[in-house]
């Protein structure tokens, strides 16, 4: 699968695992993100993963800052993202299962490695539920 993944200072070292971890499983991934720790602005990180979701570039993104609001309130921005907010597994199956997220939100400063991994892990093994959770993400479009 092809995966892009962003980031801003608060995800550097994750982001940088995250991509050899996905590698050593034969995906390709497209970093859009930092990888310095210098100060920098998610926004600009985050609509350059969001427009390579929507075009296609890329089949689905992570991304991670330190709470992971900052990503996910930009990326949703986009109509073609749903972005979600991870902090465990089960949210992580969840945000799938039932919101069938394109892009999966890491809280980089509030949760460990190991945790991040296996929430990316959970995130790509579980499918989409469909039925009434279709219904309702054909509801999220605002047309005000
Ligand atoms: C950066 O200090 C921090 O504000 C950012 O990573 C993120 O948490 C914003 O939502």
């Amino acid at each position: 699968m092809k995966i892009g993944i962003c980031n801003d200072h608060a995800g550097v070292e994750y982001k940088q695992k995250l991509v050899k971890y996905l590698q050593s499983k034969g995906h390709e991934v497209v970093n859009y993100g930092t990888d310095t720790e210098d100060s920098v602005d998610y926004p600009v990180y985050a609509h350059r993963l969001a427009e390579a979701v929507e075009s296609g570039e890329v089949e689905k993104g992570i991304a991670l800052c330190g709470t992971g609001n900052g990503m996910a309130i930009t990326l949703n921005k986009h109509r073609g993202i749903r972005a979600g907010l991870a902090w465990g597994t089960q949210i992580g199956r969840l945000v799938k299962e039932h919101n069938n997220a394109n892009v999966l939100v890491l809280p980089a400063r509030f949760i460990s490695y190991p945790m991040a991994n296996a929430i990316v892990r959970t995130w790509m093994e579980t499918e989409f539920a469909g039925g009434r959770h279709q219904r309702r993400i054909d509801m999220i479009p605002c047309s005000k």
